[in-house]
């Protein structure tokens, strides 16, 4: 099965991804985590994005694409999840002639829904493991003992460059200028679903698994 998660940023995109990969053998494939990537291995193109990332803009589709191409062409285990891609109209043409080289399909599209308000909160407080990229919140998911990771006992907590205001204000304008006009292109066709982003993590799993079936 491949799906799509759609949603603004900290609507739970990452988050869910990771659930999927671990209870239905999915592949998580995140452009924001390989664009991440290719900055801190310091290659040319990661070098170009790391200022519009920062900015909060996007990227250009020539290069996302061409990330999202790579990975394709790997083992698809369970099916893979497309997190944070597409974000434009010419990304989501090109996935779907991607998958269709690849004799596969798309086979549903999940909208996350959450408030700004929501978002806001939810970006300002997350931190991650720079060991073992466990996502962590101040108020919603804090680990056990604080600054050790639950998953790996390291303490290399982190937070992104992208999650601050200013920024994140540009991320919304983008996602709702860019991307938000992708609902009503897969509603189009045939496969989104609508999910309430607003309750627990356990919660919103469960909608995603209602929308799976
Ligand atoms: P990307 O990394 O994709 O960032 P994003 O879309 O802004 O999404 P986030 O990762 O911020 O949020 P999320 O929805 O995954 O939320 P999460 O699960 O972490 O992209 C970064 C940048 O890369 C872009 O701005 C752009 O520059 C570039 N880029 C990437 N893809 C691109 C593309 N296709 N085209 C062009 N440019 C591209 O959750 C957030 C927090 O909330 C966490 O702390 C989590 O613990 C907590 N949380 C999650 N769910 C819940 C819940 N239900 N209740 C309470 N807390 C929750």
């Amino acid at each position: 099965m491949n799906i799509i998660l759609l949603g603004p940023p900290g609507a739970g995109k990452g988050t869910q991804a990771k659930r999927l990969v671990d209870e239905r053998n999915m592949i998580q494939l995140s452009t924001g985590d390989m664009l991440r990537e290719a900055r801190t291995s310091g290659t040319e193109m990661g070098n170009k994005v790391a200022a519009i990332m920062d900015a909060g803009e996007l990227v250009t589709d020539e290069i996302v694409i061409g990330l999202i191409e790579e990975k394709l062409a790997g083992d698809a285990g369970g099916g893979f999840i497309f997190d944070g891609f597409p974000r434009t109209l010419a990304q989501a043409d090109a996935l779907g002639e991607l998958l269709a080289r690849k004799g596969a399909r798309l086979d549903r599209v999940v909208e996350m829904q959450v408030d700004d308000d929501e978002l806001v909160k939810r970006i300002t407080g997350r931190f991650t493991c720079g060991n073992c990229g466990e996502g962590y919140h101040d108020e919603f998911k804090r680990p056990k003992t604080p600054d050790v990771c639950d998953v790996c006992g390291e303490s290399q907590m982190k937070r992104r460059a992208d999650d601050n205001e200013e920024s994140l204000r540009t991320r919304l304008m983008e996602y709702y200028k860019k991307t938000s006009p992708l609902i009503g292109y897969y509603y189009a066709k045939g496969n989104l679903k609508g999910v309430n982003g607003l309750g627990s993590i356990e919660e919103v799993a469960a909608e995603i698994a209602g929308a799976l079936e």
